[in-house]
């Protein structure tokens, strides 16, 4: 029988299945830096509020510092019969620096520590994340400066609807992802309170400085509520939350970049670094990285969901079912950053195929809106004009004919308001231009929008 750090009141060792079935070292032993990190902010705290010497306190300093350094060597091995990482941790420094190192728990519960763990870690990969969402961000403002004039056909239904430009539908993305980078940071910051002191669930009799772990630590303050600090798992789900909406726009934006490198589209083509080929068809080219994007989406929303469920009805404070948040955590975590690595220089090195997009945004009557329009600047409702144009449309379709390919004789059949400007009026180029209104495709009104967003990037 292994010596439990709870063994006390126990008659009987644990049994091995269950052992292995509730052990966590496994998959917690990456918040080895946390927890040490914490314990030497506890540590010291019990030192200077006279709870253990100070002897004692830097004893146990300089012995995490050590185990520190020996877990990033790769020469300390984990115990699954020690449970967790906070045990493991507890009990390699009770071997190393004997009796003294059995004080560190005073004051403490796992339950606050493993609440102190994931706050800081989650702390570290949110910086990371809002790193990889900046340098995507970056990637595609670089991108819509370069195509402001490329043309391009708008959809609705995946059917043509309006011209717009390159330039305007990545800055779409843009918009996506800078209110993913916000969610991040508003997550960040209501996760950044230290949960310490709170103990199992009731605090502690010790005279604890919380205040002060805290600012050692870079929080912003203190949990106001022991019970909630140590069973709020509230900043995991609204990280998984945020996460899932990143995967959402990736998942967006990577079904498009498939549709746009087929032969039916040929609006990109991919660098080959970011493409692979087919074992059996010597002339295939895919998009596997975009179409495995858009696969791990289902990932990070399955730990989101996983995180709810575990969380659904837990009573009040920790329960074990708590500790099953980590593994879902972790994953969502990993899934999105990798996704992120790889996605930005994906976007980065495609070729965009400009003739090709213009060609396609001539196609579908995309114009025929500006049709309309031109008849409603010349007197019409816009309702008598629609009904116009779409008895134009067709009798393009009958003729075979585009919109700009009919004749004046014909425009001004369908309505004698009609003169030679409205082949002006109906290039694509022109009716890309014309929409200047904020917020538009005209190439002015693109410019202004990537000049703020590129104001608020270096902010
Ligand atoms: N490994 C546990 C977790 O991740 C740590 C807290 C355990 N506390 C307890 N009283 N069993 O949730």
């Amino acid at each position: 029988m292994t010596e439990k750090l709870w063994g006390g009141r126990f008659q009987k060792g644990t049994d091995k299945v269950v052992e292995d079935f509730h052990s966590s070292i496994r998959f917690d032993q990456r918040l080895y830096r946390q927890d040490i990190k914490g314990s030497i902010a506890h540590a010291r705290m019990l030192g200077r509020q006279d709870i253990i010497s100070l002897d004692d306190a830097s004893a146990i300093v300089k012995c995490l510092e050590d185990i520190l350094a020996d877990i990033e060597a790769g020469i300390v091995e984990f115990d699954v019969s020690a449970e967790d990482i906070h045990m493991n941790l507890e009990k390699l420094l009770t071997e190393r620096v004997g009796e003294v190192g059995k004080k560190l728990h005073t004051g403490r519960s796992r339950n606050d520590q493993v609440a102190l763990d994931i706050r800081l870690y989650l702390r570290d990969e949110i910086e990371e994340t809002s790193e990889l969402l900046r340098d995507l961000l970056k990637t595609l403002l670089e991108r819509a400066e370069e195509n402001l004039e490329t043309i391009m056909p708008g959809y609705t239904h995946l059917q043509k609807a309006q011209p717009i430009t390159l330039a305007h539908h990545l800055m779409a993305y843009v918009q996506m992802f800078e209110r993913d980078l916000s969610r991040l940071q508003d997550c960040a910051r209501r996760m950044n309170l230290s949960p310490l002191g709170s103990g199992a669930l009731a605090g502690t009799t010790f005279p604890l400085d919380r205040e002060g772990v805290a600012e050692e630590l870079a929080f912003d303050g203190i949990t106001e509520n022991s019970l909630d600090a140590v069973s709020d798992r509230d900043f995991a789900i609204e990280f998984c939350s945020s996460a899932s909406l990143i995967m959402m726009h990736l998942s967006r934006f990577c079904e498009e970049i498939i549709l746009w490198s087929s032969q039916e589209f040929s609006f990109i083509e991919l660098d080959d670094a970011y493409a692979t080929g087919s074992s059996m068809m010597p002339q295939k080219k895919n998009p596997d990285v975009a179409e495995l994007i858009r696969g791990k989406t289902g990932r990070v929303y399955g730990s989101l969901m996983a995180l709810l469920t575990v969380m659904k009805s837990l009573p009040l404070a920790y329960n074990k079912d708590m500790q099953e948040d980590k593994e879902s955590l972790f994953d969502a975590i990993d899934t999105v950053k990798g996704c992120l690595t790889v996605f930005t220089p994906m976007i980065a090195t495609m070729t965009v195929r400009k003739e090709q997009m213009k060609e396609g945004a001539k196609g579908g009557f995309t114009n025929a809106t500006d049709v309309a329009d031109y008849l409603v600047k010349k007197g019409l409702s816009f309702r008598e004009a629609h009904e116009i144009v779409g008895k134009m449309v067709f009798l393009c379709l009958e003729k075979g004919l585009s919109l700009d390919e009919l004749s004046l004789e014909d425009y001004q059949k369908c309505s004698p308001i009609f003169t030679e400007d409205i082949f002006d009026a109906i290039d694509v180029v022109r009716c890309v231009n014309d929409r200047q209104v904020p917020g538009g495709p005209a190439v002015q009104a693109v410019l202004s929008s990537i000049k703020k967003a590129q104001e608020r990037l270096e902010r």
